[in-house]
């Protein structure tokens, strides 16, 4: 039996958080296990903001290390960056020409960006990208955080629309987002996500955060009214996103750990957290402490002409079917 292929992508602006691990990393590095695994550095989605070219030369690899460390293993999985596969951009193209601009003027993440300053027609056609990329590689299913319900929908509906007009090629790719952690949520805001464009430090955890800035940011998150640990969104925002922070690194359920820590009060059981997120992350710095930057760099390359071989060949085939092939 061929074993399922799964894609997925994360963008090198600023440092991957704990949402980013909760909702997406964790599942990225599991399946690996089981599933021919293609994961990208979507470095054509973060120009869609501007970057500083010298910065962002080092930002893009240095997503790519921290991606290693934290268990994305380019021996298992095809690992590379987005720019570098030129065939993600030509099927963007051929799929934006399938694309009702009504289904693109409702995306929510759209919407936030359209009328601020800087909006531009790369932010505008993301999302088309992004579907791109997934039906490349006939990826099956795609691990991302909750946010990305609403692209992976469009990616869905277009491999169906291609389908339909040229014949049957994409598999219609599914979503896998956890059960928890899908929407990881500030540290200072918890009606808000977690997120890398904050301007507040202390909104977030980051994987390389070492044990005292997580300790601190933890004493300092905002938690709510009252004093019982309790699991409760609508009441308890603040206390309900460190649970499960609690519940996601030490494999506890919900109900036992508010038994657990129910009258422990808020103090003491950040303390718990902060305790668990330490030691859980510990893993992902020490590898990153022996990770080797030539190496890392060499490992991309590689990954680079892998990917390009194999989209090579199934974009022909889109060629083929759209009459673009001579
Ligand atoms: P990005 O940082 O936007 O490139 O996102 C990379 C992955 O992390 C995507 O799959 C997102 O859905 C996921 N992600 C980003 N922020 C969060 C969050 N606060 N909670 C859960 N998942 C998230
Ligand atoms: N838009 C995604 C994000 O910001 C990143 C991304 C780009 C992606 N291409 C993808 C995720 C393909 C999954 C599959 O999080």
């Amino acid at each position: 039996m061929t074993r399922k292929t799964v894609f997925s992508g994360l963008q090198p602006t600023g440092n991957i958080h704990l949402g980013n691990y909760l909702g997406a990393l964790r599942n990225w590095v599991a399946l690996q296990d089981e599933y021919d695994c293609i994961y990208c550095v979507v470095d054509l989605h973060a120009i869609t903001v501007p970057q500083d070219p010298g910065e962002f030369r080092a930002d893009r690899h240095e997503a790519a290390k921290v991606l290693m460390a934290v268990g994305v293993d380019p021996e298992r999985s095809l690992f590379y960056f987005q720019s570098q596969v030129p065939h993600h951009t030509e099927l963007a193209w051929i799929l934006g020409t399938i694309t009702g601009t009504g289904q693109l003027n409702r995306m929510t993440q759209w919407k936030d960006k359209a009328d601020v300053a800087g909006s531009n027609l790369g932010l505008y056609s993301y999302p088309v990208l992004m579907a791109a990329d997934i039906l490349l590689f006939r990826a099956e299913a795609v691990p991302v955080g909750e946010d990305q319900k609403q692209h992976l929908e469009l990616a869905r509906d277009l491999a169906q629309r291609f389908n339909a007009r040229f014949g049957d090629e994409f598999p219609v790719p599914d979503p896998i987002i956890p059960k928890r952690g899908a929407r990881v949520m500030s540290l200072q805001d918890p009606a808000s996500k977690m997120s890398k464009s904050d301007p507040d430090e202390g909104s977030r955890i980051l994987v390389l955060d070492d044990p005292d800035t997580i300790r601190r940011r933890l004493k300092r998150a905002v938690t709510d009214s009252g004093r019982d640990v309790r699991y409760d969104w609508e009441q308890k925002p603040g206390i309900s996103n460190l649970i499960e922070i609690l519940s996601l690194f030490t494999g506890k359920d919900i109900p036992s750990i508010e038994a657990e820590y129910g009258e422990a009060g808020y103090g003491t059981f950040k303390d718990v957290v902060a305790e668990a997120v330490v030691e859980g992350l510990a893993p992902i710095r020490r590898a990153y402490r022996d990770l080797d930057d030539a190496e890392g760099a060499r490992l991309m390359q590689r990954g680079t002409l892998d990917a390009r071989t194999r989209a090579e060949g199934y974009q022909q085939k889109v060629r083929e079917l759209v009459g673009l092939a001579d």
